[in-house]
């Protein structure tokens, strides 16, 4: 049985562990407390006491911004990803946002998959944005228009 809880501060150990096993551009703990905030949407999906994913997006008036959605790396490919982004795309509609945004590295072809899949479209390139071993990396910067008829 799985099922989705607010992050909890106490379990911010653990999505670190889990974040350095599961992407190559881990996020900082630094990173994952300054996101624990009121006007945070912070989601942990588990199976038990196994933590199979999490997401941290932010409500700022009718808009959400996607921080970050992560898959412990032995999950993969098994549709928690998608579950994840449909579950933050609910909490937005049913908190009235109008519309969802996210910044992904271009070279996140998983990642771009899933929000494609999920009814995002591209809006914009920042060129250089992120730091890779190769020196830098666009941001695709991508928008989801919330209607009543967006079902994911
Ligand atoms: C991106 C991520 C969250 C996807 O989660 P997931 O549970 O593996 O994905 P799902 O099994 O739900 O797959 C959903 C869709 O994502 C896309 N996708 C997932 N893995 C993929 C892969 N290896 N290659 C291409 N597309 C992929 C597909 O469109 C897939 O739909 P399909 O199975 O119908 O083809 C996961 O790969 C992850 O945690 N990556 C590391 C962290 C990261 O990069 N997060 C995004 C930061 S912007």
């Amino acid at each position: 049985m799985i099922s989705f809880k607010p992050v909890e501060p106490a379990e911010i150990d653990v999505l670190v562990a889990l974040e350095q096993q599961a992407t190559e551009y881990p996020w900082s703990r630094a990173l994952f407390e300054s996101c624990l905030q009121p006007d945070y949407s912070n989601y942990v999906l588990r199976q038990g006491q196994q933590v199979l994913g999490y997401y941290f997006a932010q409500q700022v008036l009718d808009e959400v911004t996607l921080f970050t959605i992560t898959v412990a790396a032995d999950q993969q490919g098994k549709g928690y990803g998608r579950s994840l982004l449909q579950h933050m795309i609910q909490q937005a509609k049913s908190a009235g946002c109008r519309q969802v945004w996210l910044e992904v590295r271009a070279s996140n072809q998983p990642a771009i998959n899933l929000y494609h899949s999920a009814g995002f479209q591209p809006a914009g390139v920042r060129k250089g944005y992120y730091q890779n071993a190769a020196g830098s990396e666009d941001a695709v910067v991508m928008q989801l228009l919330l209607t009543k008829s967006t079902t994911e």
